[in-house]
C-alpha cells in the first residue's frame, strides 16, 4: 500500500504556496496583458525557424552558449543600436526566458533583504511580486501623467537616505508604463540620470513595451544617456511577437551581468526559439512594427472614444497613451474598483484593479484596462457595459458642478 510521503518540516523557509495560473477570460477582456491576437506572425516564425534549423539545427545537439543564441545576440545588438542609440557588443546581451526574467536576475543581484527599491507609484504587479520575494522595502515614488517627477524623486531618494534606507535601485519602465501607459519625456530621463549619479542609486530601465508607439516619438532611453554602468536595460520579445516565446534580454555592465546570471532559472534561453526570432525579425521587423501599430492605435482610439461617450460628466479619467497596451482609468475617490472586480468579471468586463500595481496595496479608484487584445468593437462594447456595472453598483455619477 502507498501512503502518502509528508513534506512536513521538509520545505525551505522562503518557500510559500503558489496556485497554478489558469489565465480566465472575460467577455469583454480587458484584464490580460497580451499583445494583439491577430498580428501573431506565426507563418513568419515558420520560415524564420526553417531557416535557422537549416543553418545551425545541428548545434541543438548542444547545450546553447550560456549568453542564448548568438545570431539572436548579434540582432539585438543591431535593435538596440538603431532603435535606442547605444551600441552594445553581442557578448554583453543575455537572453533570458523572458523580461521577467531578466528583472528577477538584476533584482537578486543588486538587492539583499530588507533593501529599499523605489518604483513608480504603480507599477508592474510582476516585478512587484519579485521585489516582495526579494524581501525588498518598495517605496513608490510620486507621479503624474507623464511619469516620474525628477524633483519628487530627488526628494524622495533624500529623504530615505536621511532616515537610514538609502535606495540601492530605481526600477521604471519609462516607454508606455505598464500600469498607467505613460512615457517618461527625455528631458526628465536627463534630469533622473543626473540625480542617481549624485545619489549613487543604479536604474533598471525596463524598456518591454518600447516597441509598441503608435503616436508621438520614441523617447531616447536611459542606457543611451549614461554608459558609466549605472543603468541595466532590460527588454523583451513578448510584446513585440508573442509572451508564448519566452524570450526576452538586459543588457548590464560586465560586473552586473556577471553576478546577476548566477540566479538566471536554466542554462540558457531556449535556442530553439531564438531561431524561430531572428529568422523571422532580420527579414520582417518594421513591417511587423507597423501591423502591430495600426492595430494597437485602432483598438485605442476604440476604447477612448467609448469611455468618451460612457462616462462623459462623471469625473471619471482615463489615460491616452502613444502605445504598449494599457490605459489607466481613475474614477473618483470611494469608488472601489478592487471590490467590484470579481462582479465585473462576472458581468463581462474584465479588468485589473489599480491596487495590485501599488507597492502599499492602495489605490482601489484605479483599474488598468488592456485595449490590446479585444477587438476594436469588443472594446467600444465593453466600456459601454463597465459604465453600466459602475452604474449598477452606483459607482458612476455626475460630477459636481464648478
Ligand atoms: C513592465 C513589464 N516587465 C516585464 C514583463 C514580463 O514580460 P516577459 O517576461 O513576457 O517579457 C511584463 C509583462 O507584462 C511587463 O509589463
Amino acid at each position: 500500500m502507498t501512503t502518502t510521503f509528508s513534506y512536513s518540516g521538509r520545505f525551505s523557509k522562503d518557500s510559500v504556496e503558489t496556485q497554478t495560473a489558469h489565465p480566465a477570460h472575460a467577455k469583454y477582456d480587458f484584464g490580460t496583458a497580451y499583445p494583439p491576437p491577430e498580428t501573431a506572425p506565426l507563418d513568419g516564425l515558420v520560415e524564420g525557424l526553417i531557416e535557422g534549423l537549416k543553418r545551425e539545427g545541428r548545434d541543438l545537439v548542444y547545450y546553447p552558449d550560456s549568453n542564448g543564441n548568438l545570431a539572436l545576440r548579434e540582432f539585438t545588438a543591431q535593435k538596440l543600436e538603431a532603435d535606442r542609440g547605444f551600441s552594445v557588443d553581442p557578448e554583453d546581451v543575455f537572453l533570458c526566458a523572458g523580461s521577467g526574467e531578466a528583472n528577477y536576475c538584476l533584482i537578486q543581484a543588486l538587492t539583499d533583504p530588507g533593501s529599499t527599491v523605489v518604483t513608480e507609484r504603480f507599477v508592474y504587479s510582476g516585478t512587484l511580486g519579485q521585489l516582495r520575494k526579494a524581501q525588498c522595502n518598495i517605496v513608490g515614488a510620486p507621479i503624474d501623467d507623464s511619469g516620474l517627477i525628477p524633483e519628487a524623486l530627488d526628494e524622495l531618494f533624500t529623504s530615505l537616505t536621511a532616515d537610514g534606507n538609502k535606495p540601492r535601485l530605481l526600477y521604471t519602465i519609462p516607454e508606455h508604463q505598464n500600469p498607467t501607459g505613460s512615457t517618461l519625456p527625455t528631458a526628465r530621463r536627463k534630469q533622473i540620470v543626473d540625480i542617481c549619479h549624485r545619489h549613487g542609486i543604479p536604474i533598471i530601465e525596463d524598456d518591454c513595451y518600447v516597441d509598441l508607439r503608435f503616436a508621438g516619438e520614441t523617447q531616447e532611453s536611459f542606457r543611451a544617456m549614461d554608459d558609466s554602468g549605472m543603468v541595466s536595460h532590460v527588454a523583451s520579445y513578448s510584446k513585440l511577437l508573442l509572451p508564448g516565446l519566452r524570450l526576452g534580454y538586459f543588457v548590464a555592465s560586465k560586473e552586473v551581468r556577471e553576478r546577476a546570471i548566477g540566479f538566471r532559472s536554466s542554462s540558457a534561453a531556449n535556442h530553439f526559439t531564438s531561431l524561430a526570432v531572428e529568422g523571422f525579425l532580420k527579414n520582417h521587423i518594421q513591417e511587423h512594427k507597423d501591423n502591430l501599430a495600426a492595430a494597437l492605435h485602432s483598438k485605442r482610439d476604440a476604447m477612448v472614444s467609448s469611455f468618451g461617450e460612457h462616462f462623459g460628466g462623471t469625473g471619471a479619467k482615463l489615460s491616452q497613451p502613444e502605445g504598449g497596451c494599457y490605459t489607466w482609468l481613475e474614477m473618483p475617490q470611494g469608488a472601489d474598483m478592487t471590490g467590484l472586480r470579481d462582479r465585473a468579471f462576472k458581468a463581462g468586463v474584465g479588468y485589473q484593479a489599480g491596487s495590485i500595481f501599488a507597492p502599499n496595496g492602495d489605490g482601489d479608484n484605479y483599474a488598468r484596462l488592456c485595449f490590446a487584445y479585444e477587438s476594436p468593437e469588443k472594446n467600444r462594447e465593453g466600456m459601454a457595459l463597465l459604465a453600466q456595472i459602475l452604474d449598477d453598483n452606483g459607482m458612476l455619477h455626475a460630477a459636481p458642478a464648478g
